[in-house]
């Protein structure tokens, strides 16, 4: 089987090991669908020992910082929108309801969205909007992720920007946890800052004529320079054998925030949800650009059913996709 067919296939099929990652999309409160529109990534790691799932993506320079694991393979399905429109994203790691954590609640840090013409292109993404530390406090002060998203039950707001010229977007909603953050992947690869970004593929429809401005490239827009990528959360806490200065502000990485963003986002009454609260076992995962293609019933069932190597294509035009057979 071709290998999009079979990531195509089972990518739905989630795993209760996952991290954080877009479960649906609100337009102006109405639920557009468990998973449509969203590029949901793929498991990168191997089954066994609970180790299996979307683990951060924390290599800055890894074309994964762009639209997380298998990130250029589309949604079947593109959500149309306005300018002006409320969309609310439900973000989840579990399950896609009240039950669900939403993310660990020591995984501390910012939560962004970007937005680039889809396909993005060299400095296409332009920051939408972003919140970091909101308060001060120890031990390691309130964060948009482990505060805010959390009591949210997920939702994280955007707003399409007023008179966005009509065409195909990618939206980049993200959340950084940076509860290892205080070192460098690059200096100690077992620790580091980890991303959490995933896509929503959205039509904007209407006669506007404002063009994004030159934004940011992913991977590009980050560095291991980056004081909001190498921070350390506890830093408020007291520790008498540290060596080094403490900052008491975080500086949210990325560019600021486009002028022609809205300056709020407010949070919109949202519907019922439509679709699946829950993913079934996983089915697919990918290791060192192999991805494997099996059938699961508990851990010491695995039957592999194939192998294919993977490298990500990003197109430089827009792509129809591919309606998918079997959505759930
Ligand atoms: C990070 O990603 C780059 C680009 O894919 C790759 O060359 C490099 O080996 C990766 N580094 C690590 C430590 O995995
Ligand atoms: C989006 O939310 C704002 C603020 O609540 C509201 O004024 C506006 O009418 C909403 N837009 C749509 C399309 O409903
Ligand atoms: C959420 O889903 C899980 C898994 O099916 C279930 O155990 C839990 O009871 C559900 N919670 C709610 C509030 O429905």
């Amino acid at each position: 089987m071709h290998l999009s067919a079979i990531f195509l296939a089972s990518f739905l099929q989630g795993s209760a090991h996952a991290h954080t990652f877009i479960w649906g999309v609100f337009v102006n409160g109405v639920d557009q669908g468990t998973f449509k529109g969203i590029r949901i990534p793929a498991y990168n790691g191997a089954p066994g020992g609970g180790g299996y799932n979307n683990s951060p993506v924390k290599n800055l320079t890894s074309i994964d910082m762009r639209c997380n694991v298998m990130g250029d393979i589309q949604a079947p399905d593109t959500i149309k929108v306005a300018p002006g429109d409320n969309l609310t994203f439900d973000w989840h790691h579990d399950y896609r309801n009240l039950t669900d954590d939403i993310i660990a609640d020591s995984h501390h840090g910012p939560s962004l969205i970007y937005l680039s013409p889809d396909p993005p292109t060299e400095n296409s993404f332009v920051k939408i909007w972003h919140e970091g530390l909101y308060q001060e406090g120890l031990p390691a002060g309130k964060w948009s992720t482990t505060s805010n998203m959390r009591a949210k039950n997920g939702r994280m707001n955007m707003r399409i920007p007023a008179g966005l010229k009509a065409g195909k977007y990618l939206i980049r909603a993200e959340m950084i946890g940076l509860h290892e953050g205080e070192v460098s992947f690059l200096k100690n690869p077992i620790r580091g800052a980890q991303f959490y970004p995933d896509c929503v593929q959205v039509e904007v429809v209407g006669d506007g004529d404002v063009e994004l401005p030159k934004g940011v490239s992913f991977p590009g827009a980050y560095s291991y320079e980056d004081p909001g990528v190498v921070y350390d959360v506890y830093c408020s806490k007291e520790q008498a054998t540290r060596t080094y200065k403490c900052t008491t502000t975080y500086p949210i990485p990325g560019p600021t925030v486009w002028s022609g963003a809205w300056a709020e986002t407010t949070s919109v009454p949202t519907s019922g949800i439509v679709g699946p609260t829950t993913a079934t076992p996983w089915s697919t995962w990918i290791k060192n650009s192999v991805v494997t293609s099996a059938t699961f019933t508990d851990k010491k069932s695995i039957t592999v059913l194939g192998t294919s190597t993977y490298k990500a294509k990003w197109s430089a035009t827009y792509q129809t996709p591919t309606p998918a057979t079997k959505r759930w």
